[in-house]
């Protein structure tokens, strides 16, 4: 039963009557957040003022929800009665990335339908031996380094290789961000989401009155990426012209978007295509990587899970350096229950945003339209499940049936613990490229196994968590040595 509902004239509850942290004239609570922790403060308020508390920052009053149910019960509630927050949606699209992540109402459910006719499990499957062949590249590039002596820089090699995926997958290109840095595409799509970041950070939106010279700068990487991805979707027409047969099983999202949006009354434009095709690497590359870098964070900590995930590994892969038979990916359920555990205690989005979309009752509070709420996920799994030394990482937690969704569950679905973590979200807007994402960790994390062995450095400082846009460990303190 959803709580979200009318206002119940009974309960008069008001977001004011709220507890929370005593907020300052003008400035409310913002001298208190740091940015780069602005969800440990959250978390830590939870603990302070409970499940449902309110703060005040830049210039707004924001409720933040850690009740596991509720949460599931709002995010369930979109697109109706929540939208992404007008603030984050606003930016981004700003920034050239107007797409499924920012869209609402019936133009949502309309993009909805065009993104996952890209990210089918078919398409990924046919745009496997690209994942493969990548996969392949970040070894090479680790084991000549590893023979070299070199030190792997492990965070900035698996962005690129998230980079390199996501523009493989959405824009059909392979740019070879991992072993160039000077690719302009790369370039122009990380300094558009250094700005995304910086502006939804910044306490007053100043850009839309007046333009600082970096602002100037980001307007015209948006436009250069906006003119590359339309060249990428002429080249794509003319591939599915000269091979007719990938309309019916495209080789990778962008074929299958143009195939979508060339169908007669389809009602989507090239524009849909260009602001999806964007918002896939800006959805898919530092949520993946850091995903990745915090698994391998633990595993290098926990030499009793390396060796099953070696184990693992080497039954499914026998033989190979990288896995080759996109049907053993099937065939990880430790690794499964590794990530689910990693996701658990580091997820990327620890937090997520929510706007009220009219005046209804949420949690026995009444609020007004356009409240902007955070749900605590992390923190509301955490309150939610009762399982021994919840702190420690520990993947046998996971291991009953395999739901193949990166983690595992009981068919007793009542009290089901993974239905509380929401490393995905959840409800109607899940997150669509949970797919892929899964077939990167499997692949890279398989291989990873197959060839190297991972030592953690003892002596280095404790690994912190950085709230960017995604939560980014502060460093990877990991390294590689060739197995033999
Ligand atoms: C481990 C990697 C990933 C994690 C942890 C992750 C997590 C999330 C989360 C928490 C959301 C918000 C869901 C919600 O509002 O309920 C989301 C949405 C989204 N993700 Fe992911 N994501 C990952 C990888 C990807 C990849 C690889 C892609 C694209 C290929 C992608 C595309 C999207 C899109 C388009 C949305 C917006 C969906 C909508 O609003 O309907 N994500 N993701």
């Amino acid at each position: 039963m959803h709580t979200v509902h009318q206002p119940d004239a009974d309960n008069p509850r008001r977001v004011a009557d709220l507890p929370g942290p005593r907020a300052w004239p003008l400035v409310g609570n913002s001298l208190q957040i740091e940015s780069l922790q602005f969800h440990r403060t959250l978390e830590d308020w939870a603990q302070q003022y409970g499940s449902m508390y309110k703060f005040r920052a830049g210039g707004r009053t924001m409720v933040v929800v850690s009740d596991n149910a509720l949460i599931a019960n709002l995010l369930r509630d979109r697109p109706e009665a929540l939208r992404r927050t007008t603030r984050s949606s606003r930016a981004l699209e700003e920034m050239g990335t107007a797409g499924l992540f920012t869209a609402e109402g019936e133009e949502w459910r309309k993009q909805r339908k065009l993104v996952m006719r890209g990210l089918t499990p078919a398409v990924i499957h046919a745009f496997f031996p690209t994942v493969v062949a990548m996969t392949e590249r970040l070894r090479l590039r680790w084991t000549r380094a590893v023979q070299e002596g070199r030190r792997v820089d492990l965070l900035r090699d698996l962005k690129a290789y998230a980079l390199d995926v996501a523009i493989g997958l959405s824009m059909g290109q392979d740019i070879n961000a991992l072993e160039h840095d000077d690719n302009p595409l790369q370039r122009d799509v990380e300094q558009v989401f250094y700005r995304v970041a910086r502006r939804l950070t910044s306490p007053f939106p100043y850009w839309r009155h007046f333009k600082l010279p970096v602002d100037r700068a980001a307007d015209a990487c948006v436009e250069r990426i906006g003119l590359a991805v339309a060249g990428f979707v002429a080249e794509a027409r003319k591939g599915l012209a000269a091979h007719p047969e990938r309309r019916t099983k495209p080789t990778n999202m962008l074929e299958a978007l143009i195939v979508a949006r060339d169908e007669a009354d389809s009602g989507f434009t090239d524009q849909h295509v260009i602001g999806n095709a964007v918002t896939m690497v800006f959805a898919g590359e530092d949520t993946t990587s850091n995903t990745i870098a915090w698994l391998l964070e633990f595993v290098s900590r926990h030499p009793e899970a390396a060796a099953k995930v070696v184990a693992e590994a080497d039954a499914v892969a026998a033989g190979q350096s990288v896995l080759q038979d996109f049907a053993g990916l099937e065939r990880f359920p430790y690794l499964d229950a590794a990530t689910t555990e990693a996701m658990r205690l580091k997820p990327v989005a620890p937090i997520l945003g929510m706007e009220t979309n009219r005046e209804m009752e949420i949690g026995g509070v009444l609020m007004p339209a356009g409240t902007m709420m955070l749900a605590g996920l992390r923190h509301s799994a955490r309150k939610a499940m009762s399982i021994p030394e919840p702190e420690i990482f520990r993947p046998e937690r996971w291991l009953h049936e395999s739901t193949g969704q990166g983690g595992t569950a009981s068919s007793d679905a009542g009290d089901d613990p993974n239905r509380k973590l929401f490393p995905f979200g959840g409800g109607p807007r899940f997150c669509p490229g949970r797919y892929l994402a899964m077939v990167e960790v499997k692949m890279v994390m398989s291989m990873i196994a197959r060839n190297f062995v991972l030592t953690h450095d003892g002596s280095a400082a404790p690994v912190r968590e950085l709230f960017t846009f995604t939560m980014t460990p502060s460093a990877l303190p990991v390294s590689l040595a060739l197995r033999t």
